[in-house]
């Protein structure tokens, strides 16, 4: 599975860099880092949304820091 981060200017500024480590960390603890991808992406076109740009199967979605490991548990977990 591949989790695609936004990383324009604007997310960056919202914490991207942030959610990327928490995500590495997260995934490295389940042991799960042969099955889940990060992978970086330029402008999503989604600057004036609240929360970084993250892409999963073709779902958008837009995570604060502080919220990655809910977003992990509801919406990746599942879909392993
Ligand atoms: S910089 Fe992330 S959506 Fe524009």
């Amino acid at each position: 599975m591949e989790i695609t981060i936004c990383i324009g200017s604007s997310c960056h500024l919202k914490g991207a860099r942030e959610i990327v480590s928490k995500l590495e960390k997260i995934i490295e603890k389940c042991e799960l880092s042969n099955q889940i991808h990060l992978k970086g992406a330029f402008c999503m076109g989604k600057c004036s949304v609240e929360g970084v740009s993250v892409k999963v199967e073709d779902e958008l979605f837009y995570l604060k820091p502080e919220n990655v490991e809910q977003f992990f548990q509801d919406e990746i977990l599942r879909r392993l």
